[in-house]
């Protein structure tokens, strides 16, 4: 029996049992076996959530591209590590093999000392999917620079949030990037971003699409003149296991974004293994995962874990609609993709379009398809499984979370049996419960209730940047000795998980997670808006979509409110991002509220949700009034 490599379904039950009855030695064999440390742990884990503090592999030293690079070299240098297929389908694909990213993550990593980078400095990663992004991530990695990657689709007042958060003090950007037909100013982005971040006193610019940019002098270089002169060799900086690796920041449903710490030893160990596990990666295979580096999808799925294993992972710049909506299929059939790994939100949206799309390519390749961010609905399983995986790959519904670091439910393909919206088992070492409204486990099967782990798992973020006690306050304060997920489940008469969603104020909107208040904060900022609450509802491509209720101040009285609504969808596209724009705007006279004053969201839900039958009781709101309103005037 292999624990590393489970290959069906007795095994998985036997490699669980014992990942949970001693969940110390069974990752201590894993990290033994089949990583390379500088120097072995004085001890495999101590935890306490009440603090909390997470502490795996205490004492090991190592460099996680060593694990992902250097080990390779001997044989699988000629090897294709990333394969980057462009967003023009014209240009051509780029194979850089183990050796190629090698030389080039340590180019970048002389770049990056050369510009006074340090072990433990926070470094700001703003790019579009192009090679230069997965090389910055490593050449941080590399030089224990904590890497914190922005979406390259966020703000300039989004990214500059990020940056002052955790005090980086440089950014690695582009000229600009291409998505589909269009051709964005990266460059502007990050100009308007840094009027309000001083703290970046340098800014490596990475030509792509050569635009026309202004260039700070004295702030900002193009990053080819240093990359062309720097050394190909970068010795490695040996990290203790619990040094941070990275920050990535994600939704919250009050404040700020959330500066999620991931730590490297454990976080290598366990995206590595659940990697090899879940899309049951085999030596010569193509894996392709969709996401973007800049969400935690890409970080464990596209860079670390596949090379942590010496995969060749793909590594895609372009849109699923350009130039038409095979895009997604012709990659598949041109590289021969052997597992696939995507977002329900894309499924939906390309299953409404033509089969012959999908039909004209071969995809007979596939083994294994993926789906992560948000629940699947089953008639975009079915299309998936139908015209995608030819009824002969098995899907594998993946739930995680950025605060996790890795998978944590999932099938294991060709071991698990799939149910269609099911996620189905925990992962080896992933020890779920369920807990009622009294805060108490529940035990049995063919039970619902809000989801938690009860056991520390290597890749758990062990902080939020700065912010010790939000960190608790978020994920072990609702349940004593339990991380919380803010998710809920149910959990069927076999003990499969199917994963019910958000029991918070976060909205996941095609698979991202926004929260509700930074929304509402940006709302409010418009001078005619006295006060707003958004909610999700129920959206055929989007899984949600956002609908606000707005009231307005007197000056906003009277105005036109289509322009209006265009104003303030402005506003939060400047403020977060187009991902975040409101599809419905109601402007009403007031929102419900409870006697303290607390926004009755629930109601509201209901209302965007078309569920008006049952409202529960209003009668001890403060406004009772102000409901009916809203119900006859709603956007439905
Ligand atoms: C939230 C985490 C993990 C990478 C992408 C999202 C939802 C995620 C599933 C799934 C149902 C899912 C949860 C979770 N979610 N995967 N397979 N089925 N819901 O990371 O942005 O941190 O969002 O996404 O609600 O809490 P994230």
């Amino acid at each position: 029996m292999s624990n590393y490599h489970i290959k069906h379904l007795e095994e998985y039950w036997q490699v669980y049992r014992k990942s949970v009855r001693n969940p110390e030695s069974f990752w201590e064999e894993i990290a033994e076996e089949h990583f390379l440390w500088r120097k072995k742990w004085d001890n495999v884990l101590s935890w306490d959530f009440s603090k909390p503090e997470i502490k795996w592999f205490e004492g090991a030293q190592l460099n996680i591209t060593e694990n992902c690079l250097d080990r390779h070299l001997a044989s699988r240098a000629d090897k294709t590590a990333i394969l980057f297929e462009p967003n023009n389908p014209d240009e051509k694909a780029e194979h850089i093999t183990y050796r190629d990213l090698h030389r080039r993550v340590s180019k970048m990593a002389n770049v990056l000392k050369s510009q006074g980078v340090k072990k433990g400095d926070r470094v700001c990663i703003y790019l579009p999917m192009i090679p230069e992004l997965a090389i910055s991530v490593l050449a941080c990695a590399r030089i224990g620079a904590v890497h914190s990657v922005v979406f390259a689709g966020f703000s300039a007042s989004a990214l500059s949030t990020r940056i002052n958060d955790c005090d980086c003090k440089i950014i690695i950007c582009a000229d600009g990037s291409f998505r589909g037909n269009k051709t964005l100013d990266l460059k502007d982005i990050v100009d308007k971003a840094l009027e309000n971040s001083p703290g970046v006193k340098t800014s490596l610019v990475v030509r792509r699409t050569n635009t026309t940019v202004v260039m700070k002098e004295g702030r900002d270089v193009w990053l080819d003149d240093l990359f062309d002169k720097a050394e190909d060799v970068c010795k490695a900086t040996v990290m203790d296991a619990e040094d941070p690796l990275f920050i990535l920041y994600t939704s919250g449903s009050t404040g700020k974004p959330k500066g999620m710490v991931h730590t490297t030893g454990g976080y290598m160990v366990y995206t590595a293994y659940t990697f090899k596990n879940v899309f049951q990666y085999r030596e010569d295979d193509i894996y392709w995962c969709t996401a973007d580096i800049g969400w935690i999808t890409g970080h464990s799925y596209i860079v670390y874990g596949p090379l942590a294993n010496g995969a060749t992972t793909v590594m895609f710049e372009g849109v699923p609609s350009y130039p038409d909506y095979g895009r997604f299929w012709g990659i598949v059939e041109k590289h021969k993709v052997t597992q696939f790994y995507t977002a329900p939100t894309a499924i939906r949206a390309l299953a409404k379009e033509n089969l012959n799309f999908v039909e004209k390519y071969n995809l007979s390749s596939l083994k294994v398809l993926g789906t992560v961010g948000e629940p699947i609905n089953e008639e975009a399983w079915h299309w998936y499984n139908d015209h995608v995986g030819k009824k002969n790959s098995p899907i594998v519904d993946t739930w995680w979370q950025t605060e996790t670091g890795g998978i944590m439910i999932s099938p294991i393909p060709y071991s698990t049996p799939t149910i269609p919206t099911f996620a189905t088992l925990p992962l080896p070492g992933i020890q779920p419960a369920l807990m009622d409204e009294n805060a108490k486990e529940i035990q049995g099967n063919q039970v619902e209730g809000r989801l938690t782990i009860k056991f520390p798992w290597p890749s758990i973020a062990r902080t939020i940047y700065g912010n010790h006690d939000r960190y608790r306050d978020t994920y072990f304060s609702a349940y004593k000795d339990m991380y919380f997920t803010g998710d809920g489940a149910r959990r069927d008469a076999v003990g499969y998980y199917r994963i019910t969603g958000r029991v918070d104020d976060v909205i996941i909107v095609s698979g991202h997670n926004l929260g509700t208040a930074p929304i509402e904060d940006a709302i409010n900022e418009h001078p005619a808006v006295a006060e707003s609450a958004i909610v999700g509802f129920p959206h055929d491509i989007k899984g949600n979509a956002l609908y606000g209720y707005i009231t307005l101040k007197e000056t906003g009285e009277g105005r036109d409110q289509d322009n209006l609504r265009n104003e303030i969808n402005q506003l939060i596209a400047t403020r977060i991002g187009p991902i975040a724009k409101l599809d419905k705007i109601q402007f009403t006279e007031g929102l419900p509220k409870t006697r303290s004053g607390k926004i009755m969201r629930r109601i509201l839900r209901k209302i965007a949700g078309k569920d008006t039958e049952n409202l529960g009781d209003i009668s001890t709101l403060l406004n009772p009034e102000v409901v009916k309103s809203i119900k006859n005037n709603a956007l439905v």
